[in-house]
């Protein structure tokens, strides 16, 4: 790693910090993101090497983040600075005290996130909505970098506004922290226990469904789009439950009619039933084909919601240039 110089850090998510440092060649400046992917006496296992190369032919497109370079960091080494395991945690947790190393991702650096994006457009010195043509543009990119994991038979699994990355200057979105390790659920804490947000979870995980699907991300997709007319989250639960009330208050509450199935689901009890409320009233100024796609965004079906290659075609889009894309 001392190819890299450390600038600063940049984001704590959910698995580890996020450097932004500079090639010291070829002065590029990149993201630094150490995996949880640790290394034995075995060397790289097979499971992540599998989702390394899943990243890297992910990574092909536009609209995802870029990997540029992975780099394997002997964590014995005394000259690599970017290894700030805390060695007594690392002998509690492990049961061999060997040379165990670390699997470091650098991707491409994009100057800010969505969340950031729109907590500028919300407060500060000059809070205005975001202009309805990028929220177009944006929306456009999403879909069409999930269509992309999608169609490679991959699902996010956690898309929200932290994990969206923004070209400012260049209007570009991409889609950021693919699954790594991530194999089957999200975690409920971050590594430093902070509570992991619930606010774009589709209702059938939050149901304890066992065979989800893309609908989930699509779900996301739909809160997102929601969030950038608003700035503001449009499900902001605080826990399980809670987050299921935000749903079923505004959706209204799901019945077997209209979600066939969903109270078989292992965490489904029984509600308060309410009606289903218009969205028009939480997204304003999304306009009526906003407005219609996100309510298919937000199905309860989840083989009823709209799949990511199908809202790219939806007349929401029709005022849009495609080709640049
Ligand atoms: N390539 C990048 N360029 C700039 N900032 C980044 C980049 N990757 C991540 N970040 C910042 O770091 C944060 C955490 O990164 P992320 O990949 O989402 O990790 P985690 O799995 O820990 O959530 C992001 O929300 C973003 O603000
Ligand atoms: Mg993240």
């Amino acid at each position: 790693m001392e190819k890299y110089e450390k600038l600063e850090k940049v984001g704590e998510g959910t698995y580890g910090k996020v450097y932004k440092a500079k090639d010291k060649v070829t002065g590029q400046i990149v993201a630094l993101k150490k995996t949880r992917l640790e290394m034995d006496e075995e060397g790289v296992p097979p499971t992540a090497l599998r989702e390394v190369s899943l990243l890297q032919m992910l990574s092909q497109s536009l609209y995802v983040v870029r990997l540029l370079s992975v780099e394997h960091v002997d964590a014995n080494s005394t000259n690599s600075n970017l290894d700030d395991s805390n060695p007594s945690k690392r002998n509690h947790n492990t049961t061999t005290t060997t040379n165990k190393s670390n699997l470091y991702l650098v991707f491409e650096y994009l100057d800010t996130d969505l969340k950031k994006f729109i907590d500028s457009h919300r407060k500060g010195a000059n809070p205005r909505p975001l202009p309805p043509s990028l929220i177009q543009s944006f929306l456009f990119q999403l879909c069409k970098g999930v269509a992309h994991c999608h169609s490679h038979g991959v699902l996010h699994r956690d898309l929200k506004p932290q994990n969206l990355l923004l070209d400012q200057d260049k209007g570009i979105l991409k889609i950021a922290d693919l699954g790594l390790g991530r194999a089957f659920t999200v975690p409920l804490k971050s590594y430093t226990h902070e509570i992991v947000t619930l606010w774009y979870r589709a209702p059938e995980v939050l149901l304890g469904s066992s065979h989800y699907s893309t609908g989930v991300d699509m779900w996301s997709v739909g809160c997102i789009f929601a969030e950038m007319s608003r700035r503001q989250a449009l499900f902001p639960g605080d826990s399980e439950f809670q987050q299921l009330l935000h749903i079923f208050r505004l959706l209204g509450t799901p019945t077997e009619e209209q979600w066939p199935g969903v109270t078989a689901l292992r965490d489904w009890h029984v509600y308060p039933k309410w009606e289903p409320q218009n969205l028009v009233r939480v997204v304003p100024s999304l306009g009526p084909q906003g407005v219609d796609l996100l309510s298919k965004m937000l199905k309860y079906d989840p083989a009823e919601r709209i799949s990511a290659k199908a809202a790219m075609d939806h007349p929401y889009f029709d005022s849009l240039d495609k080709s640049q894309f």
